[in-house]
């Protein structure tokens, strides 16, 4: 009776854990109708490293809104076969592997880290747009993205980045580098993007850029503003034979390369319906390491003016100022260590005298127990080896008097 029920007990488990990974199955459909352009799937959480009988619907374009999975991975990927073009929106895609033979990736608000591309050369994919996510830098192989158009990684983290990963990538027409945090493009000698035709980098960190070694005979559009940039270097005829768009508004010009610069631009026939302000500000500023801590509005505040000589002594003051206030801070810092440091030393050190003394204790206390194992040994009671005293008397009263009877008797 017990035994069956158990059993039964156990058959339930098995049919209900049946029913849930069909009913998985049965899950992944998609929201909108079979006939829709593209097959929306919601609220997923895909296990990379479990990922059970998980199957995608067969269709070519595929979103997956609001899904979480710690790694696309190269298995999840291969669970969809039919997709061509994948979108990825909220949600949390940490990392994503690129399917090889995808035409176009697209993931937003997703917190995606990193796309890995693997080492060989991929003619399929043709836009890869991964924008408002955690990348730090250009995914690593981009170049074998032979078919890329367009490139799209605005508002991520990216700090420094190389375009010569770029460089060749002769299909590529957009870039756009937006709002990231590059404060540093790597130089290289040739970067050759022969179809591109727009190039944005607004909003960045930028405090210098130099186009030399750039080939880009179609470039059309060219955005660099909302950065720290203090000069612009090599922008010429020969470098952009085809600009008609340039917009560098917000930056931080320095003076003396400004006004030339401006009215360099302002003869190119291409530039006639581009507005160029001839905003700048005086002086140097800052060393760029600081560029990257602070926004423009900073910059602009902690700017000096070298030719304001009146402004500058204050300037220097306030620093002194604010140096000799640092510095009797981490005097005063110094000696509350060395008090602490003193005070330490004395409490360790009566610390240590207890010690010893607690440690002579001990001994005494040892010596003391022997000594008393000793005494005890000495008081257990011994066999008596003399007669008491009135027993002795009576003894030899009592033989005395045997005696006497003896001699009586005879
Ligand atoms: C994913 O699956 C593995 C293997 O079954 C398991 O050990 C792990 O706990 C799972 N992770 C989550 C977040 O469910
Ligand atoms: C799939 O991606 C390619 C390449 O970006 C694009 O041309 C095509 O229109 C996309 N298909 C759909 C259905 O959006
Ligand atoms: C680059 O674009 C051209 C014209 O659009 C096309 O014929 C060619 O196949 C593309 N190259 C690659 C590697 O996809
Ligand atoms: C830049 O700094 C100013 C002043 O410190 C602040 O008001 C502003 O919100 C900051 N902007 C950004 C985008 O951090």
């Amino acid at each position: 009776m017990e035994r069956s029920r158990r059993w039964l007990v156990q058959l339930i488990i098995v049919v209900v854990y049946l029913l849930s990974s069909s009913y998985l199955v049965l899950s992944l459909q998609c929201s909108n109708y079979y006939y829709s352009e593209k097959c929306t799937l919601r609220n997923l959480q895909i296990n990379s490293s479990d990922l059970g009988s998980l199957k995608f619907p067969v269709h070519s374009y595929i979103e997956l809104e609001n899904v979480q999975v710690d790694y696309l991975s190269p298995q999840v990927v291969l669970r969809m076969k039919w997709v061509s073009n994948l979108t990825i929106t909220n949600g949390e895609v940490s990392y994503i592997f690129l399917k090889n033979d995808l035409l176009e990736l697209v993931a937003t608000s997703s917190k995606t880290q990193d796309v890995i591309i693997v080492e060989a050369e991929n003619k399929d994919l043709e836009k890869m747009d991964i924008t408002h996510n955690l990348l730090r830098s250009i995914p690593k192989n981009i170049g074998f993205l032979k078919a890329l158009t367009t490139l799209k990684l605005s508002s991520n983290r990216i700090e420094t980045v190389d375009l010569g990963q770029l460089h060749g990538l002769d299909n590529l027409t957009h870039i756009d580098l937006s709002s990231n945090r590059i404060y540093y493009i790597v130089p290289t000698t040739t970067l050759e993007l022969s179809r591109l035709e727009s190039l944005s980098l607004n909003s960045n960190f930028l405090t210098e850029i130099d186009f030399d070694g750039w080939i880009v005979p179609r470039l059309r559009l060219l955005h660099i503003a909302g950065n720290s940039l203090t000069f612009v270097r090599n922008f010429n005829g020969k470098v952009f034979p085809s600009i008609e768009e340039y917009y560098d508004a917000n930056n931080i010009f320095d003076c003396r390369w400004r006004t030339e610069f401006v009215s360099q631009l302002m003869e190119w026939t291409k530039f006639k319906n581009s507005y160029l302000s001839a905003e700048c500000s005086k002086g140097v500023r800052l060393s760029s390491a600081n560029y990257r801590e602070l926004n423009i509005s900073d910059i602009r505040k902690y700017s000096f003016d070298f030719d304001n000589k009146e402004e500058l002594q204050k300037q220097i003051d306030s620093m002194i100022d604010t140096e000799q206030k640092h510095s009797q801070h981490i005097e005063s810092l110094k000696s509350s260590l060395q008090d602490k440091t003193d005070k330490l030393e004395l409490v360790s050190s009566k610390f240590l005298t207890q010690q010893s003394r607690i440690d002579e204790l001990l001994v005494q206390v040892e010596r003391l127990a022997r000594e008393m194992a000793n005494v005890k040994q000495m008081l257990l009671p011994v066999a008596p080896q003399t007669v008491t005293k009135g027993l002795r008397e009576k003894l030899i009263h009592e033989v005395v008097d045997v005696i006497r009877k003896n001699l009586a008797e005879q």
